[in-house]
């Protein structure tokens, strides 16, 4: 049938072929409607698969399914089953490893390695980790004041139906970072993967029923944001609603989700400071500059996309990182020495190309890359604009491509220094480079960040709260954080005299 690229494994090819439907109650079924979405794999254009547009009645079914699954014996399964069932589907995911890899890869473009190592070991541990909540979660028995003799004790419960929107830039990591922590919690889901890229949401749905996890406890309703997204987050049967994408998207959840006022978490855009002090290891920090905004073609919420190098340094650092942005090998995910692949689609490639042009024409220079490479796929060069300045598109906007702003500072007030790095509606991440534990410790107080890396470009662990201040969201994924956020606190007094 389709076209895909010829290193793809027999499994992964077996499944691009099926006729992919909806995720629920325990069964495949089609869409209400009979429109089917063409999946694309970025590096080529052509198309792989297609998936069923839901629509807003088949989001119905699916808050009706997930109510029946939370109200019914989900209900009842102890922490220790949900636990089980968690590590069994870890396990699954661990054994169709490769073919994850690969529908990750040709179907987000971003390289097989990366997919493999990065993707899909994260989404294991993050199973492991999150499954481990389900037995140690609870409340507390807090010492109150009142007249007499009370038991007062607090209880953590399930929030109920949850409805998660992620995208298309990790889309098995995104859906992981979603589900694992609901299903520990104990909630039931309504899942809408990106219209872009729901091949590998509906094979770990296909994997989560092998697992025992039970029917209607993870429903999945591929289409588009309108009419599948909007109903999710409008929807008056949906407790809870979680969500990672654009900071515009982002306000429109917010906005209806007040109806039946559901609680909302945000996790946003970015345009994410790196700042590397005279005193770093040079060659670490351009090294880490690099992997921070051309991993994945800079299509990641923390990309390190505004660079603050101080002026006694900058020409040494941004010769090393320029030299690096011309060496990265981009190309097609699945060629293992690829280490850079195409952004997502023409859209996006439009956008950021359309940046890279405004940039230069509102006074920014080239010092590497700018253009499109090829005419198939959608591929852009590792670019690195310098002379950028606030007010500048490229400065204030997250582009969401492998652009990095490079800027240079000449002061050693920190208190200035982090003012000029917090110069922006978002706050997701930021990076400090350097060898002094005290300028390191101090910034870290002084960056509006929800994320703050010293001497390192990302810190991927299942442990570490993940989530932006300001317009970078709200609430955090990751560790206990996310638990909090699929569960309702009950406190509970006891009259006992
Ligand atoms: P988007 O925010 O439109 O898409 C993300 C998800 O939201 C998708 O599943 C989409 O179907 C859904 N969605 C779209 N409209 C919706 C609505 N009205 N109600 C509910 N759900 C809706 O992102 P898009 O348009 O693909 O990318 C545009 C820009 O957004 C990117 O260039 C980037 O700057 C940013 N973005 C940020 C991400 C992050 O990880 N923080 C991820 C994806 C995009
Ligand atoms: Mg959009």
């Amino acid at each position: 049938m389709m076209n895909c690229h010829p290193a793809v494994g027999a499994a992964a090819k077996a499944f691009l072929n099926r006729q992919h439907q909806l995720l629920i109650d325990g069964q495949w079924v089609e869409a209400s409607s009979e429109a089917r979405t063409e999946l694309i794999d970025p590096a080529t254009g052509g198309v792989i698969a297609t998936a069923a547009q839901g629509t807003a009645a088949d989001v119905d079914r699916a808050v009706e399914a997930a109510r029946r699954a939370f109200e019914g014996p989900w209900r009842k399964t102890t922490p220790t089953q949900r636990t089980q069932m968690m590590l069994r589907f870890a396990s699954l995911i661990e054994a169709n490893a490769e073919e994850l890899a690969e529908l990750e890869c040709i179907n987000s473009g971003k390289p097989l390695m990366f997919c493999r190592n990065g993707d899909v070991v994260g989404i294991v541990e993050m199973l492991r980790y999150m499954s481990g909540w389900t037995t140690k979660m609870g409340g507390e028995t807090p010492n109150v004041s009142l007249p007499g003799e009370w038991h007062a004790y607090t209880l953590l419960e399930p929030v109920g139906v949850v409805g998660q929107i992620v995208p298309w830039n990790f889309p098995l990591n995104m859906t992981m970072w979603k589900i694992a922590p609901a299903i520990a919690a104990g909630c039931t889901i309504v899942l809408k993967p990106s219209e872009q890229t729901p091949l590998t949401a509906l094979r770990l749905g296909e994997l989560a029923l092998e697992a025992g996890i039970p029917p209607g406890v993870l429903n999945i309703v591929t289409g588009f944001g309108n009419p599948v997204g909007a109903s999710i987050a409008a929807h008056p049967g949906i407790d809870k609603v979680a969500f990672t994408g654009s900071t515009e998207v982002g306000r429109r959840i917010a906005q209806a989700a007040t109806g039946n006022l559901k609680k909302v978490s945000l996790e946003l855009g970015g345009k994410s400071p790196v700042i590397v002090f005279p005193d770093a290891n040079l060659q670490a920090a351009a090294a880490g500059v690099c992997s921070s905004i051309f991993f994945h073609a800079g299509q990641v919420c923390a990309a390190g996309s505004r660079l603050y190098v101080h002026e006694r340094v900058f020409d040494e650092v941004l010769d090393a990182v320029a030299r690096r942005a011309r060496e990265i090998r981009v190309g097609h995910g699945m060629d293992e020495s690829t280490e850079m692949g195409p952004v997502v689609s023409q859209r996006q490639l439009d956008r950021v190309l359309g940046y890279i042009r405004s940039g230069q024409e509102q006074g920014a220079s080239l010092l590497a890359g700018g253009e499109r490479i090829g005419e198939q796929g959608f591929f852009v060069q590792p670019t690195v604009l310098t002379g950028v300045k606030p007010g500048m598109a490229v400065h204030d906007e997250e582009i969401f491509g492998p652009v990095l702003c490079a800027m240079s500072f000449n002061d050693d007030d920190l208190d200035r220094i982090s003012a000029t790095a917090n110069a922006s509606p978002y706050g997701l991440a930021a990076s400090v480079w350097t060898r002094d534990l005290s300028i390191a410790h101090k910034m870290a107080r002084r960056l509006q960040a929800g994320i703050v890396n010293v001497n390192a470009l990302s810190s991927p662990d299942a442990t570490l709260p993940y989530g932006g201040y300001k317009q970078s969201g709200w609430g955090r994924e990751r560790g206990f954080d996310a638990i909090k956020l699929y569960t309702e606190v009950k406190a509970v007094a006891v009259n006992l005299n």
